[in-house]
């Protein structure tokens, strides 16, 4: 399957930590209009991208370093992306296609066919291997995995408002359902959708 290397973030911006704070709303209506490359990539980056390259830390932060969460996006109007499934790699900041097409409508018919979901150009969807903290933290990790996905999609939030860019968090969905859509190994479960896209004023 396809591999994109992503362009590389932006480390600095015009808006500051505040003003993405005073901002940050949940958007659950977009432009039809695509998002770049470049949007994409930094996104992804706010969402779990290495920030730290000696010890592989990344910006959020995780339970005993364990790092549970995997970031996929579902891409179906990026420039000169084929529409697809991709998962996040952070390790070399690419993303890789898991799944062919356009499964925004699937995602959406296991997620109380929320409209937000077929709205956007892009869907981020957070998941977690429980099983990598499991084994440090036993009965504790699953509330380790619960924040650290809060940490995540805060990140994507607050970047979404630098970059003109609303999302909503969904956690109204069928666990089963979103799993088989993006066609998840036993072990891996979704935890929040995202979608994302231009605000519409
Ligand atoms: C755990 C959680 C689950 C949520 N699930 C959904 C959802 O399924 N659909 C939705 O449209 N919004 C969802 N939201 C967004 C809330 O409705 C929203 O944060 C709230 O109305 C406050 O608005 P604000 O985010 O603009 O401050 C969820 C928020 C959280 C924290």
């Amino acid at each position: 399957m396809e591999t994109i290397t992503l362009p590389q973030p932006a480390l600095t911006g015009d808006v500051s930590i505040e003003e993405t704070l005073q901002q940050r709303r949940s958007i659950r209506e977009y432009k039809d209009v695509p998002l770049s490359l470049q949007e994409v990539a930094q996104l992804a980056w706010a969402a779990q991208g290495i920030s730290d390259e000696a010890s592989g830390f990344r910006t959020a932060p995780s339970a005993g370093a364990t790092f549970p969460t995997e970031v996929y996006l579902l891409i179906t109007d990026v420039e000169d992306v084929a529409d697809g499934v991709y998962r996040y790699n952070y390790d070399d900041h690419s993303l890789e296609k898991t799944i062919d097409g356009d499964r925004r409508r699937e995602l959406y018919d296991v997620a109380l066919r929320q409209p937000s979901i077929t709205d956007a150009p892009v869907v981020m969807v957070i998941t977690a291997v429980v099983a990598r903290t499991e084994q440090r933290y036993g009965e504790r990790a699953l509330r380790y995995v619960y924040m650290e996905a809060g940490h995540v999609a805060q990140n994507v939030y607050l970047q979404g408002v630098a970059l003109d860019i609303g999302t909503v968090v969904v956690g109204a969905f069928d666990d089963h359902g979103v799993a088989d859509v993006l066609q998840l190994d036993d072990g891996e479960h979704p935890l929040y959708i995202m979608p994302l896209g231009k605000k519409n004023y």
